[in-house]
């Protein structure tokens, strides 16, 4: 068995990479990482994001307004979206959510852009990626009833407690662990991480955000979700390959990848 790792959100977009996109996006080859989604915020992010994914091969992307961005969001925006997401290398909407821990756009506007994007996911029939800080049960309140399990999607760098994966496995959502299970402090989500079902958990890194151990601090990149792949094998007690395949296998069922 071949390690093959798919990083399954990431910002490669970022600023911060320009100047050494490609060798980063060569190291994570090297490291094993066979496939990454880029992942939108906002319209201009969105766009780059099916850019980088018309240059790479092994690159998809997702577009859609974060809810830092909501306000910034009207009717153009989510047009915009929708003939983004015409493109077969845009393979779901999102990130969409609610941040309640930085809000910085109106709560009624998070939670109407976010309504609206979950309607939208569902008219193109792509999945959803949920962005949910300290919103957990406003997060989990929208998906139930703009029943989101119809596209289906994930809970992207899940931060909730075992009984809200639980419901979110219920309402057949993937989980998605970051590397904060990498961090000494993140006793929840290390049980969330051995305890989801292995053929409902994703893995990412949220690069160039959250770096896990031992990077903690700087810049994250594509090739460290090897390092959170790692530490959820350790926790489960399989073999990292193991592990690997199955994120793998997951994510690509998940957003409907044939490769
Ligand atoms: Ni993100």
């Amino acid at each position: 068995m071949i390690l093959t790792f798919f990083d399954s959100h990431a910002h490669l977009d970022d600023r911060k990479f320009d100047a050494d996109r490609h060798e980063m996006l060569m190291r994570a080859e090297q490291k094993g990482v066979s496939n990454i989604i880029n992942v939108g915020y906002d319209i201009p992010s969105s766009r780059r994001s099916a850019a980088l994914a018309e240059k790479y091969d092994f690159i998809y992307a997702a577009v859609g307004i974060h809810p830092h961005d909501a306000s910034e969001a009207g009717e153009n925006s989510l047009e915009e979206i929708r003939c983004l997401a015409a493109s077969p290398k845009v393979v779901a909407v999102g990130e969409m959510g609610l941040d309640y821990y930085r809000d910085l756009s109106p709560r009624d506007v998070q939670e109407q852009v976010f309504r609206q994007q979950i309607r939208l996911a569902a008219d193109l029939r792509k999945p959803i990626i949920v962005h949910d800080r300290e919103a957990h049960g406003d997060v989990m309140k929208i998906l139930k009833e703009e029943r989101a399990s119809d596209a289906g999607g994930v809970l992207h760098c899940f931060s909730g407690s075992m009984e809200m994966a639980r419901e979110c496995l219920k309402m057949e959502f993937y989980i998605s662990i970051a590397g904060p299970v990498t961090f000494h402090n993140a006793n929840k989500l290390r049980q969330i991480a051995a305890e989801v079902p292995l053929d409902r958990l994703l893995i990412e890194t949220d690069a160039p955000y959250l770096s896990p151990e031992p990077h903690r601090g700087k810049r994250n990149e594509s090739a460290y979700v090897v390092f959170v792949g790692e530490r959820i094998a350790e926790l489960r007690g399989i073999p990292v390959k193991e592990l690997a395949a199955a994120t793998t296998a997951n994510t690509k069922r998940l957003f409907r990848i044939k490769e």
